[in-house]
């Protein structure tokens, strides 16, 4: 593939420009679906075998697939509903919408359709709640594993607050937990993430049973969410009161690691940012989600500086958009209110390799080294008139990539490539 190619190999915002690889005439050589070869195509071109093709994408930006580290895939149909923040949200519009998630057919439908807007956005991978139901996992992993996609996903686990159809006791929950981690963990490119709400909806005992699933097996992911709101935090205090703070209530159950995963954690004390670094523990920041739900301002910079590990998510349905483009873009918006900036580069290396170090990915993806998974997305920089015109006075890399974050969207993804196969492409280019 002859294209413009940029990756990141570091953190920009630890090692600055070290961090990442930009091959303005570059070129991508894909084996087995995997990535043999990077590099400027000056250099690399004459080295190919005449029996490799070379498609040409020039003009065009390619990059590692985006990773959205939460989103929730049952809450596509109700994306955008007015007027409720976190705790009215999910009983007036939330609960209502999962409990149909108990049918297999219509769960598989879904699942089919979020997919589509994951590659139609350029994400190629995603840690996605399903529902309480097993029926809302076979579905997903089934409709996955049919697009060779890399996926991570789980049953969620409740037990009180929430609708009888929606609950389930303890026991069961383990069980049905313990026969989906039997059929989908580890097949193919998928993985099972234990996946109790929060703490609101879960007793005591089903937070233990989430530590025991987790501590059977290490490579089980843990996703959750974490002080999203005020209201719930306050109500996350007066339904555990021998807890230190909310997140010591999942520290207590054995929730966290290296492989779990929190949305969110925008209302968090001293005590609780320490616990998340020494257990190298990850949060999920949703921009576009937090803006939506008016749940608050993640303080980004302050959490980086206390080695709190932080990706990207878009939290559909509470996020309003699929696109990790807008979703960087929202993240710079969040950091602009609280007078601070968050670097374009950095901001990709959130959707790309941070995305995968998150989820302890960055071996098979996140960065286009030789040997990883060939998922990449080509980004058409003149995707719209307006794009076009600012484009023609992009001054640098970062300065496109800004541009991309705060006007593009899904008509901004040309192709999607997953295993060196093409799965998505724009119908129309102008
Ligand atoms: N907290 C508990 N459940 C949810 C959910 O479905 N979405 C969001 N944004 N926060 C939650
Ligand atoms: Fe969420």
């Amino acid at each position: 593939y002859r294209a413009s190619i940029l990756y990141c190999l570091d953190e920009p915002a630890r090692v600055g420009a070290a961090a990442y690889r930009y091959h303005e005439e570059g070129l991508l050589w894909v084996e087995n679906g995997r990535v043999r070869q990077v590099g400027d195509y000056a250099q690399l071109a004459p080295t190919l075998p005449t029996s490799v093709e070379i498609i040409d994408y020039s003009g065009y930006l390619l990059t590692p697939g985006f990773i959205d580290t939460h989103v929730h895939y049952p809450q596509l149909p109700m994306i955008a509903s007015y007027g409720a923040q976190l705790l009215d949200w999910l009983e007036t519009y939330t609960f209502p919408t999962e409990l149909g998630f108990a049918e297999y057919d219509y769960a598989l439908q879904i699942a089919e359709a979020f997919l589509d807007e994951l590659l139609r956005n350029g994400t190629t991978s995603a840690l996605v709640f399903a529902t309480v139901h097993p029926a809302s996992v076979e579905a997903f992993f089934t409709a996955a594993q049919a697009r060779k996609l890399r996926m991570i996903a789980g049953k969620v686990l409740m037990d009180r607050h929430a609708p009888a159809g929606l609950c389930e006791e303890p026991e069961t929950a383990y069980h049905t937990s313990q026969d989906l981690i039997q059929r989908w963990h580890g097949q193919a490119r998928l993985a099972y993430a234990v996946t109790p709400r929060f703490a609101p909806s879960c007793s005591p005992e089903l937070l233990d049973v989430a530590g025991s699933l987790l501590q059977a097996d290490s490579s089980l992911y843990l996703h959750t969410h974490l002080a999203e709101s005020t209201a719930e935090v306050r109500w996350v205090a007066e339904l555990f009161p021998g807890a230190q703070h909310y997140l010591d209530v999942y520290e207590r159950a054995g929730l966290l690691g290296a492989r779990s995963v929190l949305a969110h954690g925008i209302h968090l004390c001293e005590g609780a940012c320490q616990q998340l670094s020494r257990t190298s523990s990850v949060l999920a920041h949703c921009p576009s989600s937090n803006l939506f739900l008016g749940s608050g301002l993640f303080p980004m910079r302050r959490y980086q500086e206390q080695g709190i590990r932080i990706s990207l998510g878009t939290d559909v349905g509470a996020g309003t958009s699929f696109s990790m483009l807008k979703t960087q873009g929202d993240a710079y918006r969040v950091q602009q209110l609280q007078g601070e900036l968050l670097e374009p580069m950095q901001a990709f290396y959130l959707a790309t390799l941070g995305g995968a170090r998150a989820l302890a990915l960055e071996q098979q993806l996140g960065s286009l080294q030789p040997g990883q998974e060939a998922d990449f997305i080509l980004l058409d920089p003149q995707a719209t008139p307006l794009l076009a015109q600012r484009y023609a006075q992009s001054q640098s890399i970062a300065d496109t990539l800004f541009m991309l974050n705060l006007l593009g969207d899904d008509r901004v993804i040309a192709a999607t490539y997953i295993l060196g196969e093409l799965a998505w492409k724009r119908a129309v280019t102008c």
